[in-house]
């Protein structure tokens, strides 16, 4: 029989991980599996069909494992984002506030070329805070962001407001 399970149903939910009060939605189980993790990037990738995309931005951590695939099943290039002291050449830095903590992120300073069509693809939207972060670098290399893609969103704290304040074109499979 054809399972008709949709993306959420893979999506796990692991309570005060890594904090107290935090609903920690971890999509490992999603992406063992390989009906789901298929669906997920094709499902990612929909909007975004017939668009001009040069290069596929991941953000760290699991944004590296989808914008892998993404660019690969595109014929692109991919470009990480990483936490501060990751990436081995010269990178710009920008430092954002979680929803449990503060962090830097990086990026080469010659992963993007000015004027670059780049989809910015991570797996959760939260605060807005690391998606933000990736935006302003990319932006400071002159990217043109086509979209920013995630698997989920978590509308109560306001990440998808926060983007679009900016002028992003924002895409999640699921709330
Ligand atoms: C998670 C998630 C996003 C970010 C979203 O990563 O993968 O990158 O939080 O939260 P925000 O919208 O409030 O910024 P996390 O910071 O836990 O780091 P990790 O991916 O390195 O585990
Ligand atoms: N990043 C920020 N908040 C998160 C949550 N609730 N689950 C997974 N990743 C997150």
């Amino acid at each position: 029989m054809k399972s008709s399970k949709s993306v959420r149903d893979y999506i796990r939910t692991i309570a005060d991980f890594p904090h107290e009060g935090i609903l920690f939605r971890d999509v490992t189980t999603l992406f063992a599996d390989p009906r789901g993790f298929r669906m997920a990037i094709d499902q990612m990738l929909h909007p975004y069909v017939g668009e001009r995309i040069d290069k596929v931005v991941g953000l760290e951590a699991r944004g590296l494992i989808l914008g892998g695939a993404i660019a690969h099943q595109l014929g692109i290039g991919f470009v990480p984002i990483r936490k501060k002291g990751k990436l081995p050449g010269t990178t710009i830095s920008q430092d954002y506030k979680l929803e449990y903590g503060e962090a830097i992120v990086e990026i080469h300073d010659d992963a993007i070329l000015p004027g670059e069509n780049v989809l910015v693809v991570d797996d959760l939207l939260a605060t807005g805070g690391t998606a933000e972060a990736g935006i302003k670098l990319l932006e400071r290399l002159g990217a043109n962001i086509v979209g920013c893609a995630f698997i989920v969103d978590l509308p109560e704290l306001g990440g998808r407001k926060l983007l679009e304040k900016l002028g992003m074109d924002v895409h999640a499979l699921c709330e």
